[in-house]
């Protein structure tokens, strides 16, 4: 019976290890670019907007502005482990998601849908949201319910609506993996014993954290190079900021979130039912239809827009806010609007030049690489294409 059983984890350690040869993989020992590699080994971000001070006394939408507190200080053995996880569709439940499924270089890091769709083909019901600037976040998902990336990780990993896995499954299948232990090793070199959960989560957290996007034709702009932005951009940016748009408000440089939550009553798409947002979280009912300030960072790259994909294109979006308060809140029910929701009265130029604007927030220079293979043998990224 025992020697059964040995023989029995002897051949699923084979199983893993098969594929690729173990000795294939090797992790990057440099930092992903705009990082900086530290006597200590580890990886920190380097970018202008640190030369800036801090946020106040530069007005609201200010260029010159400073950003929050961010994640770095992870090694580069730890990045490049994430990545791979990050594309290895043997982190979900029957082997067909990856993280990239959802969060596709190709797309943005979203997966162009209005809503994503998991393991089982069943609607995950809410958008992907880009992974962009995430190492800048302190709150998680569009109703702010979890308050790290690795408080986040088991969301997708085991939800029956996303990728469907177990903790159980997760390790057997990652400790069955020889190249995995190995890299488990180099990554977290004082750790013995099998690959632990936490450590799983940290390589995420330590890949997702190097998804930086802080060098677009605004950045340049707002670092002194006018001629990055055109005409009709700075026209669109100063309607952005104004405070009759109010947009900067809440979308504030230079993340473009300020990351409050808040009541705008942006509409479900047809026939789907009404998304409380983060009043089941937090069970105040002056946060119903409440949802966390996204990024505008790469905007361009991730239609359809809002929590549930309701509308198709940007234009569409920005014509929401111009249509007036409440207006597309279902009659019966009552929203706490948030006040800076007005009534703008925008004019149609106005609305296209702020849509011109958004196009200056892409910037995509640090996609990460989507590796050739994934230590599983299985195909990285796609499903099933
Ligand atoms: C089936 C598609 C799908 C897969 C696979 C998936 N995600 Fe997501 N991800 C989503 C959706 C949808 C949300 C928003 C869910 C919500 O807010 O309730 C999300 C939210 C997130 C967020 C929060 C971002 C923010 O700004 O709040 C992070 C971080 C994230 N995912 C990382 C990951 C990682 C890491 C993996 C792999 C372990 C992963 N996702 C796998 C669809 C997916
Ligand atoms: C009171 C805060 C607030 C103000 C002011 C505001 N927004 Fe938003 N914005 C949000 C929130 C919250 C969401 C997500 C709502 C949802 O999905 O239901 C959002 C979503 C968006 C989206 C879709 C993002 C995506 O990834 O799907 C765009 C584009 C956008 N806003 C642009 C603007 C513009 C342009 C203005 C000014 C005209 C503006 N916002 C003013 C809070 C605000």
């Amino acid at each position: 019976m025992i020697r059964a059983l040995v023989l029995l984890i002897a051949a699923i350690g084979t199983a893993g290890a098969t594929g690729p040869a173990a000795t294939d993989f090797t992790l990057n020992t440099s930092c992903p670019p705009g990082f900086e590699k530290t006597k200590a080994g580890v990886c920190e971000l380097r970018t202008l907007y640190q030369f800036y001070d801090s946020l106040e006394n530069r007005g609201l939408g200010g260029t010159r502005t400073a950003l929050p507190p961010h994640r770095d200080g992870f090694t580069p053995y730890q990045i490049d482990l994430g990545r791979y996880l990050f594309f290895d569709p043997v982190l979900s439940g029957d082997g067909t998601l990856s993280c990239a499924s959802c969060h596709d270089p190709a797309r943005g890091l979203s997966d162009g849908r209005a809503r994503s769709i998991g393991i089982h083909g069943e609607d995950a019901g809410r958008a992907a949201p880009t992974l962009w600037n995430v190492a800048f976040l302190k709150r998680f998902f569009w109703d702010a319910r979890a308050n790290s990336l690795e408080a986040q990780a088991p969301g997708p990993l085991y939800s029956p609506r996303e990728m469907g896995n177990s903790p159980t499954q997760l390790l057997a299948s990652l400790n069955g993996n020889a190249t995995y232990r190995r890299l488990f090793q180099e990554a977290f070199p004082g750790q013995r014993g099998p690959i632990a959960e936490k450590e799983v989560f940290t390589a995420l957290a330590a890949f997702q954290t190097s998804l930086v996007s802080l060098n677009s034709r605004y950045d340049r702009y707002a670092h002194g190079y006018d001629a990055a932005l055109s005409d009709r951009e700075i026209e669109g940016l100063n309607v952005f900021r104004s405070f009759v748009a109010r947009c900067s408000e809440c979308h504030t440089p230079p993340l473009f979130t300020n990351e409050q939550i808040a009541v705008i009553g942006m509409p479900e798409p047809e026939g789907h039912t009404f998304d409380v947002g983060a009043e089941a979280i937090l069970h105040s009912p002056k946060l119903k239809g409440a949802f966390k300030v996204p990024t505008l960072r790469n905007i361009t790259r991730t239609a359809p827009y809002s929590h549930s994909g309701a509308f198709a294109d940007l234009r569409g979006v920005v014509d929401f806010y111009n249509k007036g308060r409440g207006n597309a809140v279902p009659k019966d029910m009552h929203l706490y609007l948030h006040w800076h929701i007005s009534d703008p009265k925008l004019t149609d130029t106005e609305v296209d030049r702020i849509v011109d604007f958004l196009g200056a927030l892409t910037d995509e220079t640090f996609l990460p690489q989507t590796p050739a293979r994934v230590p599983s043998g299985l195909a990285p990224t796609k499903r099933g294409e």
